[in-house]
């Protein structure tokens, strides 16, 4: 659904996007994680269009390059710089870009409907943009993304300061509109959401593509092995070992063992192990 070959970009000397290779899978959600500065949104950017690569090509399916208009409609962008009028109300900032996508009449109102509902905004629809709360914004911002349906969807952050509930219920409907057949790229720097939506999470950093794989794969082939954590009567015990039962088995027979719990890697280990440093510093 989405390739990028080898794809560069610079912003003077700075090297943000460091010859990037993905392919994105149609009906998968994609996770793009990587800290602050690592080229997430300039690597969407380029994706989607907005910004045109030093070298390398970027294909939307067999279609060829977004910078095509017919192609373009095919796809659904939630920036992270949120690209609202805030003179406008909620209801017609959607209205306008559902016009520019082509919509018009009695499908125009009821896809403005539907993406008021699916991000909760409806009771809002009436007020200006520029009232919203910064979460509210961002919601309306997904919603804006959503209204064409487009085939492929890329979410550059799109659950940066919307309260816990709202999360969730974004979460829940980014599976829904995997669900419903749409190909999804999601930017994060929260490994929690990439580990609970993506199918695959790419792993960024410095503008390279450092791994790419399930999160299951991402941490059994980056992640070391799980640890035996075992109170005993000796103390707190951390034992390394692929058998964490034969470990506690071990354990036991010379030790009592109050308590005990096995700790799996996390993506912010596989982020430690890649690259020798902490996803949040
Ligand atoms: N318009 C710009 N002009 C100059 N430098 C830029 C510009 N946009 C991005 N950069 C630089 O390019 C690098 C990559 O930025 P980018 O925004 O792609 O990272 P990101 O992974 O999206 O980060 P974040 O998690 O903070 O959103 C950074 O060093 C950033 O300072
Ligand atoms: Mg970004």
């Amino acid at each position: 659904m989405l390739t990028l070959s080898n794809v560069r970009k610079s912003y003077g000397d700075l090297v943000a996007v460091d010859g990037l290779s993905l392919t994105v899978a149609e009906g998968e959600i994609f996770g793009l994680l990587g800290p602050n500065g690592a080229g997430k949104s300039t690597t969407v950017h380029m994706a989607v269009g907005l910004l045109p690569p030093d070298a390398g090509t970027v294909t939307i399916g067999d279609l060829g390059p977004p910078t095509h208009a017919d192609v373009r409609r095919m796809l659904g962008v939630a920036p992270q710089a949120l690209a609202l009028y805030d003179e406008l109300t909620g209801d017609e900032n959607l209205r306008f870009l559902g016009q520019m996508y082509g919509l018009s009449g009695a499908r125009l109102s009821a896809r403005v409907d539907a993406v008021l509902a699916l991000v909760g905004l409806t009771d809002r629809r009436r007020d200006r943009a520029s009232t919203y709360s910064g979460g509210m914004k961002r919601r309306l911002n997904l919603a804006a993304a959503l209204v064409h349906e487009p085939r492929l969807l890329l979410l550059d952050e799109p659950t940066v300061g919307v309260d816990p509930q709202s999360r969730n219920a974004i979460l829940d409907q980014i599976l829904a509109l995997r669900a419903a057949g749409h190909t999804i790229v999601y930017t994060t720097h929260y490994m929690e959401e990439a580990a609970r939506l993506c199918d695959r999470v790419g792993i960024v950093d410095h503008g390279k593509l450092l791994a790419v794989d399930t999160v299951e794969g991402l941490i059994r082939a980056h992640g070391g092995r799980p640890v035996l954590v075992a109170q005993t009567d000796a103390g707190e015990r951390r034992i390394e070992t692929d058998d964490p039962v034969r470990a506690l088995t071990e354990l036991s027979a010379s030790h009592r063992v109050d308590d005990f719990h096995v700790a799996r890697a996390s993506l912010e280990q596989v982020f430690l192990n890649l690259t020798g440093r902490r996803l949040r510093d």
